[in-house]
């Protein structure tokens, strides 16, 4: 049995090959064809954070697969109100056959897992959202930049670490420009180094978002505020001064650079208004990928 918990525990084929189960099943949906790959699969999905991408993109994609799907918001059952992580695990993974989970600490996470009978998928924690990164890949294959060079400009978070995982597991090229104090955690830092030197990835760490940006193929950035740091809203906005993806910067990228965002977007802050339109059809189709990725991943945890 595997969960999928972080990109880390993944080999780049591995990678691959799950995304290109959710590529054929794409193609498939596409044609109105729904192959009950998880006929009488029942999937929880525990969210102890807001969202909208991952709890419909999950929802649908496994009542398309012939599942059903269990919402469950720690508003609404006992975790709520204290009941322990690991009798939550044990009770939930006797009676449906996988689980989704979006909370705050990674060990959270990971204590949940330890104590399941049946696979955990990470739908985001405060370190790392590799569920994004599969549907972030998806539509760089899609728009033919998979071996493209990444930019990441701005906060050093869950999605910045998810992205050097992914670019060092795969042997890409991703720049990553934050404010000082904001650079992504050191040990996902040593432990992207080691991946990069099986694999040939380059990563570069800067606190110049033009010099990440120059003639990138791919240009990404997240909000500046993730969910938990409401409290610190005013002084990021100030540290980041300089960080927006406007015109300017995307200027610098290659001419027929992609632009992504994971959603929800921030405009006047991480992105302007006008670089966010311009790249719609990336952006959403990005958010259309979480859909299929993450079917394809449903489907190969469950095989
Ligand atoms: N990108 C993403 O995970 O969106 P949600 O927070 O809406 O699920
Ligand atoms: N970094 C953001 C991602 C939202 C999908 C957050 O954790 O809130």
């Amino acid at each position: 049995m595997r969960h999928f918990l972080s990109l880390k525990d993944f080999t780049k084929e591995e990678i691959i090959e799950i995304i290109n189960v959710g590529l054929k099943i794409k193609k498939e949906t596409k044609n109105r064809i729904f192959q009950p790959y998880l006929k009488n699969i029942n999937l929880a999905m525990i969210f102890e954070k807001s969202s909208t991408r991952t709890r419909v993109s999950f929802e649908t994609g496994i009542n398309q697969l012939g599942g059903n799907g269990l919402f469950l918001s720690s508003k609404d059952i006992q975790l709520g109100r204290g009941e322990p992580i690991k009798d939550t695990a044990r009770v939930i993974s006797r009676m449906v056959d996988l689980i989704m989970i979006r909370t705050f600490g990674q060990d959270r996470l990971e204590e949940f897992a330890s104590f399941s009978k049946v696979p955990v998928i990470n739908g985001l924690t405060d370190k790392y959202h590799p569920v994004q990164l599969l549907a972030d890949y998806m539509t760089m294959i899609e728009f033919q930049k998979e071996n493209g060079v990444c930019a990441y400009v701005g906060d050093g978070n869950n999605m910045t670490h998810s992205w050097m995982i992914l670019a060092s597991k795969l042997g890409l090229e991703l720049r990553i420009a934050t404010p000082k104090g904001y650079e992504p955690l050191d040990d996902v830092k040593e432990m992207c180094e080691e991946f990069a030197k099986e694999s040939g990835a380059k990563l570069i760490y800067t606190n110049d978002p033009k010099e990440a940006v120059k003639d990138a193929d791919v240009v990404t950035t997240d909000t500046w505020v993730s969910m938990g740091q409401e409290e610190e809203k005013e002084k990021r906005i100030k540290d980041f001064k300089g960080y927006e993806v406007n015109d300017e910067l995307m200027s610098l990228a290659k001419d027929d650079a992609l632009f992504l965002h994971c959603l929800p977007a921030y405009r006047g802050y991480e992105v302007s208004e006008e670089v966010f339109e311009s790249h719609a059809d990336e952006i959403f189709s990005e958010a259309e990928n979480r859909l299929h990725a993450q079917k394809g991943l449903m489907v190969w945890l469950m095989n």
